[in-house]
């Protein structure tokens, strides 16, 4: 073990875990989308949990704890940077919370209550996605103007059975989550394992209620 500070807090830790889990752990929290527990290799997409170490701005997911770590989680340009990265996230995404299936399960309603910021922030422009559902997979759906391109599906579903069933399709703007066929895997298997639905943060996954 290890001892680190963060922010006025001492804390000890494993050498080598990851800064954010830690963090979490001692009831310090800090915004995150894109990062789950057992994690491997966190991609750092959403931008949301930076921290400062040493006076610079640093994604906590990407941390591994090491002796002596000071840790500011609070400070105005921390602030700066999450209200930025969460001003980008929502202007891809479709606020219609009230129908959306994960209204008040939100993790982007969540963490922009815990930024005191607003779902339509000024001043980005809109970036409209399909909103149709993409109803190909048989027996989830995918709600492409919710996603918030997290990868946990993706990551997870990878996890769990090896090659995937979902998969990031498209370049930049236009880029979304996919279904391709099952991977190799049952149509059963995803009925029965469910991880990438309840990895997802947003709305964007559900299971289809049977006909
Ligand atoms: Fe660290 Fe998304 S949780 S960048």
């Amino acid at each position: 073990m290890v001892a680190l500070q963060v922010n006025d807090l001492k804390i000890t830790a494993r050498q080598g875990r990851n800064l954010l889990s830690v963090c979490l752990e001692n009831g310090i929290y800090i915004p995150h989308l894109c990062f789950f527990e057992e994690d491997r290799h966190p991609t750092a997409s959403c931008r949301l949990c930076f921290v400062e170490i040493q006076g610079a701005p640093v994604a906590a997911c990407t941390v591994t704890i090491s002796p002596g770590l000071q840790v500011w989680t609070d400070t105005p340009a921390v602030r700066r940077l999450q209200r930025s990265a969460l001003r980008l996230l929502l202007s891809a995404h479709d606020i219609d919370c009230k129908h959306c299936h994960a209204n008040r399960a939100c993790e982007l309603q969540n963490i922009a209550r815990f930024l005191k910021m607003g779902l339509k922030p000024d001043p980005l422009a809109h970036i409209a996605r399909p909103v149709e559902v993409d109803a190909r997979h048989p027996c989830i759906d995918h709600y492409p103007h919710r996603c918030v391109l997290c990868g946990k599906c993706v990551r997870i579903c990878r996890d769990q059975h090896g090659q995937p069933a979902l998969s990031f399709a498209g370049r930049g703007i236009d880029t979304v989550i996919r279904h391709y066929a099952l991977g190799g895997h049952t149509r059963q298997t995803c009925q029965d394992c469910r991880r990438c639905i309840e990895a997802c943060p947003v709305g964007a996954l559900k299971l289809r209620q049977p006909a």
